[in-house]
């Protein structure tokens, strides 16, 4: 019915080529269950009760939701329903931002990242985030590389580490000649794995990609999906994505979120990915993921 996939693809209420099946059509799936033994490791962030507010308008209502370590969480749902907002709830960037206050607790690796003692750029040293629009700095691909690790006073071999991340961004053979030449005049694709490059310079635990691709054409994602799971043998991922088949491709764990008349944006569901592409739990979760709302 659904070429390539593994795990549940029983599925009674819609028929090949009309519902949920044909928005996968030909995708194949992480291997994302139990079986992997994920269940038996701790989550890597425990997002707990979070309620966000940007002065008088409620954006988050008690998102309550675990995320796998060394996995990829996709977060879904249509546009304004929070997922930006809870994404930066996960490194205390939204406290960048004026008249917000958030309720709630995100825990990584046990500790509460909201308590008293703990100072957000000290989060934002393991959290990573990589944005929609690649942002290299107007400095030479090793500079850019290179920022993090300098300004946290690293004292290691600094060429090794470029190399390495580079090498881990899959950009290395591109610039390897070229490591003086300006991180801006690399293309959109190879600028955003720039980015990852830096992001993962300073050894962070989790790396935030908000909307990686949606700047990029298909051939650029397609390589930024492929980093995105390779990656995760190292790091635990979430990605923010509009594309439904960049979900069911990358990622392990899906969540799906929606904002009510009220405009606050909740979470509807959250399972693994092709639970909620094959078989979703919530009648809003399989009308959005089929294109009929939102
Ligand atoms: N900096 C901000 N100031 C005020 N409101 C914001 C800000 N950022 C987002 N919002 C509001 O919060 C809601 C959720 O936005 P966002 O998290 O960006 O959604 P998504 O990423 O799902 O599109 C929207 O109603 C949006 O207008
Ligand atoms: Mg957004």
């Amino acid at each position: 019915m659904v070429g390539g996939v593994t795990g549940d693809t029983e599925r009674t209420s819609t028929g090949p080529g009309t519902g949920v099946a044909a928005a996968t059509a030909g995708v194949t799936f992480q291997s994302n269950t139990a079986e992997d033994g994920e269940d038996a490791v701790a989550p890597a962030v425990e997002i707990r009760n979070v309620s966000l507010w940007y002065g008088a308008n409620q954006a988050l209502g008690n998102v309550t939701l675990d995320i796998p370590r060394n996995r990829v969480t996709a977060l879904i749902g249509p546009s304004g329903c929070g997922k930006s907002t809870l994404l930066r709830c996960i490194n205390r960037m939204n406290e960048l931002i004026d008249g917000v206050r958030i309720e709630g607790d995100v825990f990584i690796d046990g500790e509460n990242i909201y308590g008293p003692e703990v100072d957000p750029p000290d989060v934002r040293r393991i959290v990573g985030m990589v944005f929609q629009r690649p942002n290299p700095f107007p400095k030479s691909i090793y500079d850019n590389v290179a920022f993090g690790a300098r300004i946290n006073g690293y004292k290691g071999d600094m060429d090794g580490l470029v190399e390495e991340s580079l090498r881990r961004a899959a950009l290395w053979d591109e610039v390897k000649d070229d490591l003086r030449k300006s991180g801006l005049a690399l293309s959109g694709g190879q600028q955003q794995r720039l980015c990852i490059a830096r992001a993962i310079a300073v050894n962070p635990e989790i790396v935030l990609m908000d909307e990686p691709c949606s700047a990029l054409d298909p051939i650029a994602t397609q390589r930024i999906e492929d980093l995105m799971q390779d990656l995760a043998s190292d790091y635990t991922i979430v990605v923010v994505t509009h594309n439904m088949q960049q979900a069911a491709r990358v990622s392990h764990r899906t969540a799906f979120m929606l904002a009510g008349d009220d405009l606050v944006g909740r979470l509807v569901e959250f399972d693994d990915t092709n639970q909620i592409f094959l078989n979703p739990n919530d009648e809003r979760t399989e009308q959005y993921i089929t294109g009929r709302f939102g």
